[in-house]
């Protein structure tokens, strides 16, 4: 029997012209506005800042996307005090009314659908299909935390005969979102909204990269009627700003999205007791993951080949569910290995633009220096099987497949965030499962199987927050698969599941004698 389905929204059907019309006359109208300034959304008012940085397109970083005003300490202060004093209205906000906005913002980004997923391309270099998917996870996650939060509100009601026992959820308070670049659209709706229709005072800090398109987000949640104070955008920098704001008496929680190495600060910086402060915080923080696909000798090398391609390589691999692993059993190895590069050689790598690219450039500067020099530690440790050219004038890295790794070799173990892959030969399916779990990560797994005994023993033993069986490990779709995973790859549950909004919420139990 099946549970009743969330209505998930459908993506775009770029076989169709008109559709792929409209999504190309969308970039060329992006275009035209690029450059602008966005400045921080602070008690309604969008205000002037004496820094802003440029966000350039990582296909083409000569083109400024956009320029952020970047918050002063004093700015962020102001917020903080704003959302304060907004919140004893917004808790009392009726949930059905904070859902509405929800709603309503999910009914304007439908509407803007390929105008957003522009914005996405030019501004974060990811390819058009992959933007508009982003755009439909954006819009579930509206209607489906809507949904759940008018679910909690009807509480539980454990009454005997003379007692009243009602237990019911009420708001945190003040609740700091601080967003990847990676998913710039879906990630910070997702978070954000998750936060307001709880009935918390919500700051959203954006990844600087992505400024633009939280920026494109900000803006709709205004247009879909977020009273003022009650959603703040903070943009500003994570070293200073940011770390006041997680370290403010008056902040409730944060909710953080990105690598594991600022999660960890927030999460030391968040316990520690302010003067002045009379809660503890609570921290949601989504990290990295080193995920692995195992493929054994009963897969459908067809599919396996398929799906790994697609797993390691869409958006350029930088995705915290990407594969940068795949874990290959000896008796197919030399079967297998060829394919997987001969596939991943007929991917197009170019401008994210351009409707027949497959892998877009990396997110920065910063970025592609990094991802070459794993590249070049990957050459000391292992065999090069596969490195494509990429175009020179962006932030291009093609495709990398490295063969013959060992389990321990850092690139096996490091998250690179990046187009490249690792391939490992194991000798049985006891030691792919043993070598899958060997990192300090549990995010996503993938498994190509056709031996059911391999296949329950991966459900049983797959250390991953998200296993899937004979498909590519990346797309959680809302509600279906709801998405997070454990160890070092992050603290909370699951994003689109049925715990989530719990995290934004404090229980409390009444008791009435009668
Ligand atoms: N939810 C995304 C995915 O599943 C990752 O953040 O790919």
């Amino acid at each position: 029997e099946f549970t009743k389905a969330f209505p998930n929204v459908a993506d775009t059907d770029y076989s169709d012209k008109e559709e792929r019309e409209r999504s190309q006359q969308a970039i060329q109208t992006v275009r035209q506005q690029i450059g602008k300034t966005y400045s921080p959304l602070i008690n309604g008012e969008y205000i002037t800042t004496t820094q802003t940085i440029d966000s350039v397109n990582p296909s083409n970083p000569s083109e400024i996307v956009g320029k952020i005003g970047l918050l002063s300490v004093e700015q962020a202060e102001q917020a903080i005090l704003a959302a304060k004093a907004a919140f004893p209205a917004w808790r009392k906000t009726p949930v059905r009314q904070r859902a509405g906005v929800l709603r309503k913002a999910a009914e304007i980004m439908e509407k803007r659908r390929h105008e957003l997923t522009a914005w996405m391309v030019l501004e974060t270099g990811k390819p058009v299909r992959e933007g508009d998917a982003e755009v439909s996870e954006a819009i579930d996650f509206c209607r489906y935390y809507a949904d759940e939060m008018e679910r909690l509100e009807q509480g539980y009601n454990y009454d005997i005969p003379g007692e009243t026992n009602r237990y019911n959820y009420q708001p945190r308070g003040v609740s700091l979102i601080i967003s990847p670049w990676n998913f710039p659209l879906a990630i910070p709706t997702g978070m954000t909204v998750a936060s307001l229709v709880a009935g918390n005072c919500t700051l959203l800090k954006p990844a600087e990269v992505s400024s633009v398109i939280a920026a494109k987000l900000a803006e709709i949640l205004v247009e879909a009627g977020i009273p003022k104070g009650v959603f703040q955008f903070v943009p500003g920098k994570g070293s200073s700003v940011g770390a006041y704001m997680v370290k403010h008496p008056d902040v409730h929680m944060i909710t953080f999205t990105g690598s594991q190495e600022v999660g960890c600060r927030i999460y030391a910086d968040a316990a520690i007791l302010q003067p002045g402060q009379k809660h503890l915080k609570r921290v949601i923080a989504e990290m990295g993951g080193k995920n692995a696909v195992i493929v054994d000798e009963s897969a459908d090398l067809d599919q396996a080949v398929a799906g790994v391609v697609q797993s390691a390589f869409g958006y350029s691999g930088q995705k915290c569910s990407a594969c940068s692993r795949v874990i290959v059993l000896e008796s197919i190895y030399d079967v297998f290995v060829p394919r997987l590069v001969e596939a991943t050689r007929s991917l197009n790598v170019g401008a994210a633009e351009d409707p027949s690219t497959k892998v877009g450039p990396v997110i920065d500067a910063n970025a592609h220096k990094r991802i070459l020099e794993y590249i070049e530690k990957g050459r000391q440790e292992a065999n090069l099987a596969l490195q494509m050219s990429a175009p020179s004038n962006g932030y291009f890295i093609g495709p990398t497949i490295f063969t013959e790794v060992s389990p321990t070799a850092t690139i096996a173990q490091e998250e690179i965030f990046g187009p490249v892959l690792s391939v490992i030969k194991v000798k049985d399916f006891e030691e792919a499962i043993k070598v899958a779990n060997g990192t300090n990560f549990a995010l996503t797994g993938g498994l190509y199987s056709r031996t059911p005994s391999h296949i329950q023993k991966a459900q049983d033993e797959f250390e991953v927050g998200n296993l899937y069986i004979n498909r590519g490990i990346t797309g959680a779709i809302v509600s279906r698969q709801p998405f997070g995973g454990f160890k070092l790859s992050g603290v909370g549950s699951k994003a689109g599941g049925p715990d989530y909004l719990l995290q934004f919420l404090e229980p409390r139990a009444v008791t009435e004698n009668i």
